[in-house]
């Protein structure tokens, strides 16, 4: 049987189905690590340069070297990292093929930018956990709408109950007066007669202040939930943020340490700004100081206070520490040390511009094996 038909030959064929190739692909003669052949879309790409080290970091470009050098096995679905339309930082997936002939051997690399979906599908799975947030929030608010109906019932019929009992105290006190006038001071539930005119109206009063604070208390509850579902600019009470942020990662949290704590500072006034962004900059960081414990033994604690004009949210860490190589690199997007475990380095880089958006800044210092001290400035209006 004849497989190729005319004059064409076997490797004139495979060229052009190289050439036409829907991906960028690059032949290599890996010993002399030299390009041989481009593919149009590899051309495309390069824009008709073939300077594959101005598409890397230094780094990254050596890294990428010694791969093409030492490739003998098949390597697919690779991710490295590549400078994008100059400087912003994309992502590239690659495969390699090696390719052993009698003399000589070849690698083909083909590759594809997955900057844009990576950014897409990091965005959508950040909105759907935030959709899962909003959606226990809303259980929540449900739960808390009808405790609070029944918890209100029950302290109005005990405030009016008290009114009652007010009235019925005054006639108790002129006839308990009328009895000391007779008989000379004595004991009423061990309280003199003569103090009684000032400790029981004390009491009763101590009683109508103590359940309106519990009405108070549950609607402001409620309050913080429902502007927790609204996503618009509103006054934020980070303290109160930080605390709802624990309570949704509490099973986290526990995974990772069993030291956990912490220390809020009372009576921080208020910032104005997207809660839900806020809450997502906590999550974010969070998780980031709990991925980098080695054990369980190892902490974090979260703390907020005031420094000048503005207030600061402070998540302190025992981790493994940020490396003094890759600390200018933690705020770009897709820099991460963890994609291997899922890792999409876009965490930090999100959290900077949502924090930017409040008109603050983070700091971070951090000490290898040591820990990391994150620290989220806020101003606040006084
Ligand atoms: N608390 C920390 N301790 C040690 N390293 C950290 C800490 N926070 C950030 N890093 C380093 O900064 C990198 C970037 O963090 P970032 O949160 O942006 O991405 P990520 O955590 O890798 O992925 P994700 O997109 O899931 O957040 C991390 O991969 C890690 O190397
Ligand atoms: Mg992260």
């Amino acid at each position: 049987m004849k497989l190729f038909q005319g004059e064409a030959t076997l490797s004139e064929i495979l060229l052009k189905f190289i050439e036409s190739y829907s991906t960028p692909l690059i032949v290599f003669d890996p010993e002399r690590y030299e390009i041989l052949y481009l593919n149009e879309k590899a051309r495309e790409f390069l824009r008709d340069t073939s300077d594959l080290a101005a598409l890397f970091q230094e780094d990254e470009y050596i890294n990428f070297i010694k791969l093409i050098k030492d490739c003998h096995n098949i390597e697919e679905k690779r991710v490295i990292s590549f400078k994008k339309d100059g400087n912003t930082k994309g992502l590239l997936l690659f495969n390699l093929y090696p390719i052993a002939c009698d003399d000589c051997r070849l690698v083909i690399f083909t590759f594809s930018d997955i900057t844009e979906k990576i950014k897409h599908k990091e965005e959508k799975r950040r909105k759907n956990a935030q959709l899962i947030i909003q959606d226990k929030l809303k259980s929540i608010d449900l739960v808390t709408s009808s405790i609070s109906h029944e918890i209100n019932n029950i302290c109005n019929f005990m405030i009016n109950n008290l009114k009652i009992t007010f009235q019925a105290w005054n006639d108790v006190f002129n006839l308990i007066k009328e009895y000391e006038g007779e008989n000379g001071e004595f004991l009423v539930g061990g309280i003199s007669s003569s103090e009684v005119s000032i400790v029981i109206p004390r009491l009763m009063m101590s009683l109508i202040e103590g359940i309106n604070r519990i009405s108070d208390t549950i609607d402001d509850f409620k309050k913080y939930i429902r502007d927790g579902l609204r996503s618009e600019f509103s006054s934020i009470n980070v303290n109160e943020v930080i605390r709802r942020v624990v309570a949704i990662l509490n099973h986290h949290i526990f995974t990772y340490t069993e030291n956990f704590s912490i220390n809020l500072t009372n009576s921080l006034p208020e910032i104005k700004g997207n809660l839900q962004k806020l809450e997502q900059v906590i999550i974010n960081l969070l998780i980031n100081a709990l991925q980098s414990l080695p054990d369980r033994q190892r902490g974090v604690l979260i703390s907020t206070g005031l420094e000048g004009d503005r207030l600061y949210i402070e998540i302190h860490d025992e981790g493994i520490g940020i490396p003094k190589n890759i600390m200018p690199h933690i705020f770009e997007p897709f820099f991460s040390t963890k994609y291997s475990t899922g890792g999409s380095g876009l965490g930090l880089y999100l959290s900077k511009s949502i924090i930017e958006e409040f008109g603050g800044e983070i700091i971070i210092s951090s000490k290898e094996n040591k820990g990391t001290k994150i620290r989220v400035y806020l101003p606040y209006e006084s």
